[in-house]
């Protein structure tokens, strides 16, 4: 049985991989380089700001649960190479996918028929992150 208390740790988690990827993705657009270059750096610079969005939207639903909404990123590994940056922004992005899920399954448990259907759009939109990713990663 989800608890109140277990969707809040678990938004806060989503939260940390929001910074986290806001951090990556700011980072990563200024090292593309390379024949892919320009398109590499229009997709990160694109992207954060949806994931922007969901970090704004999960502070204020946090807050709104009654909690205290996370400032600390979650740490993710520094790839080098273009292939390798592509692989794991996938990876992480796949992650956010089945968290994102997992989250919308615990806030229907607790009634939030609202919020379930805000995590479902934010799982879609990680997903369509990463269908963006798959595509590049086949120019590489
Ligand atoms: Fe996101
Ligand atoms: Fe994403």
């Amino acid at each position: 049985m989800t608890t109140k208390q277990d969707l809040i740790s678990g938004l806060n988690e989503d939260l940390a991989a929001e910074w986290g990827t806001i951090i990556r993705y700011t980072h990563q657009a200024a090292k593309s380089f390379g024949p892919m270059g320009a398109e590499l750096r229009a997709m990160f610079q694109r992207e954060v700001l949806d994931e922007l969005g969901h970090a704004s939207f999960l502070n204020d639903v946090i807050v709104d649960l009654g909690g205290e909404p996370a400032t600390t990123p979650k740490q993710s590994p520094k790839a080098a190479g273009v292939r390798a940056m592509l692989e794991l922004d996938l990876e992480m992005e796949l992650l956010d996918v089945a968290n994102y899920q997992e989250r919308a399954r615990q806030a229907e448990d607790l009634g939030e028929a609202e919020l379930k259907v805000k995590l479902e759009e934010m799982a879609a939109d990680e997903a369509g992150h990463a269908r963006e990713l798959r595509r590049l990663l086949k120019g590489v």
